[in-house]
C-alpha cells in the first residue's frame, strides 16, 4: 500500500487594498455586478468575472428559476458566454463574489463549476488564477482551478 498525500497553497489577503490594481480592478466589477443576479429565490447573488488573455473582460451571474435545478451558477453564465463569443480564448483572471446578508468571507466555485472550470483550463492549456471575495473584507487568490480538484476527470479518459 502506497498513501499519496495531497496539499495545495493559496494566498489570503485582508482586503482589496493589498492587492495589484489589476485585480483589485477585476474584484471590484464582479462586487458592483452582483447587482445583475436573478436570485430571487437564495437571494444569495453571485458574479464571476474573467480577464481573458486578449484583455477583454466578460462578466457573469447566477441566473435562477421557479424549477430550482434549472439555476445555473454565475461561473457557468460566465464560461458559456466566454465560449461563446471567444472561442478557445483563455483565462488569465476570474474573480468570484457574492452579495448576501449572512456573510462576507469568500466563498468558491460549486463542484459542478469547478469540473467545467478545469475543462476550460485544459481545452485552453492555461491555469485560471482565481480571486475570491464577498463585498467587503478577506480575499483569497488561488493559482488555478485544478488544486481545487484533485483527481479532475478529464476528457481524456474517454478516447
Ligand atoms: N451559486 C453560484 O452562482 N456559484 C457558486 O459557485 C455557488 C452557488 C449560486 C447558485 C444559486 O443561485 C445560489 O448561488 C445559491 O446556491
Amino acid at each position: 500500500m502506497k498513501q499519496q498525500a495531497y496539499t495545495f497553497s493559496y494566498e489570503i489577503y485582508s482586503g482589496v487594498e493589498e492587492l495589484t490594481k489589476a485585480d483589485a480592478d477585476l474584484l471590484l466589477k464582479a462586487r458592483e455586478v452582483t447587482e445583475n443576479a436573478y436570485a430571487p429565490y437564495s437571494n444569495f447573488k453571485v458574479s464571476a468575472v474573467a480577464l481573458l488573455n486578449n484583455g477583454n473582460i466578460l462578466t457573469g451571474t447566477n441566473q435562477e428559476n421557479a424549477s430550482y435545478p434549472v439555476t445555473i451558477c454565475a461561473e457557468r453564465v460566465l464560461l458559456s458566454a466566454i465560449s461563446s463569443v471567444y472561442g478557445n480564448e483563455p483565462i488569465n483572471t476570474l474573480a468570484v463574489s457574492y452579495s448576501s446578508k449572512n456573510s462576507n468571507k469568500p466563498i468558491s466555485p460549486c463542484g459542478m463549476c469547478r469540473q467545467m472550470l478545469a475543462e476550460y483550463e485544459e481545452r485552453t492549456n492555461q491555469s485560471i488564477r482565481i480571486i475570491l471575495s464577498g463585498m467587503k473584507g478577506e480575499v483569497y487568490i488561488i493559482n488555478s482551478v485544478t488544486d481545487l480538484l484533485p483527481l479532475t476527470f478529464s476528457g481524456t479518459a474517454l478516447k
